[in-house]
């Protein structure tokens, strides 16, 4: 396939445009739809996909992507390089990029995949940084696109910490014209610097992005969104957030506020009782496992048009 994202990289939602997201979309539907048609369109190619995190969906939906494309990834534990520490993130980049065609990367700071992509002569896409998770919101796109039929002009909401996966919805929806609303404890609001750039953008595809810390801000929802209260990285912090992020949970009372027929969302793994109650990640409206389903058929278009 000959696209004209090939050979680029994605670290970030906001990386992409409007009709590059959408782009990736489309195949990524069209690859869920009829898989058997792209299944030697990465014939011969390499994937490396470095962990300096632990992961389940990332690693698992990459890797069995790349069989599904005709193609290997390689797994790269965090002991495997000690990325920055047995050797530069440069060399690595240089080295790799000898042997494969592409690499995917979870890391903790995003200057990280920055680096990488920077020296690598081939595709870097972000696995998750301490900044982004692109990849995520790709999935979670396909996700809503399924439940509801379009992206732009919905509405939202995201309640919880202002993390990585916040930064990276708030960017995908100002490029896809979603209106984002972040409901999140005082002190723990995403990035100033996001919410600017996001709202920059999102002026000009009809997208609003607010940042609230009462949850009456939840009302007319249409997708409700939550992650985990301590990151990969926070777990000393893990005690201290359970007690401030108490209140902003995804629950019945929640579920009250949103429109009825809200889609809920988790890119998962979940802690219930905390950010989400069990009973309600198992409603009709939740969507957690078709995400987590969808990271491998979004990937897999990402795949097909950086690499293929
Ligand atoms: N959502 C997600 O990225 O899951 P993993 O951490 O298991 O890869
Ligand atoms: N915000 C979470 C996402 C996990 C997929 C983390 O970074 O740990």
């Amino acid at each position: 396939m000959s696209s004209h994202l090939k050979g680029r990289s994605f670290l970030a939602m906001f990386d992409f445009s409007s009709e590059e997201i959408a782009a990736t979309l489309k195949t990524a539907r069209e690859i869920k739809e009829k898989p058997g048609e792209f299944n030697t369109v990465l014939q011969g190619k390499t994937l490396a996909m470095i962990f300096q995190k632990p992961s389940l969906r990332t690693r698992v939906s990459f890797e069995t992507g790349m069989t599904q494309l005709g193609g290997h990834a390689i797994y790269l534990s965090p002991t495997d390089i000690s990325l920055g520490k047995r050797e530069t993130t440069e060399d690595i980049a240089i080295v790799l990029s000898r042997y494969v065609d592409v690499i995917m990367a979870r890391v903790f700071g995003h200057d990280i995949v920055v680096d990488l992509a920077k020296h690598a002569t081939v595709p870097v896409i972000n696995g998750l940084s301490d900044f982004e998770h692109p990849c995520q919101i790709m999935a979670d796109f396909q996700t809503i696109i399924e439940r509801k039929g379009r992206l732009d002009g919905l509405k939202c909401c995201y309640i919880g910490d202002g993390n990585n996966v916040a930064h990276s919805l708030m960017f995908g929806a100002a490029r896809v014209g979603m209106n984002m609303t972040v409901i999140t404890p005082k002190g723990y609001e995403p990035l100033e610097a996001v919410t600017k750039q996001a709202s920059d953008v999102g002026s000009s595809t009809g997208s609003t992005i607010t940042i609230a810390n009462d949850l009456s801000a939840v009302e007319g929802a249409d997708v409700l969104y939550t992650d985990v209260w301590a990151s990969m990285g926070q777990e000393d912090e893990a005690a201290e957030r359970k007690h401030v992020f108490a209140a902003y949970r995804i629950d019945a009372e929640t579920m009250k506020r949103a429109k009825s027929d809200a889609t809920i969302l988790h890119c998962l793994p979940a802690h219930y009782g905390d950010e989400i109650d069990y009973d309600t990640s198992r409603l009709p409206n939740s969507a957690i496992f078709d995400q987590a389903e969808n990271r491998l058929h979004a990937q897999k278009a990402l795949l097909v048009h950086l690499a293929g």
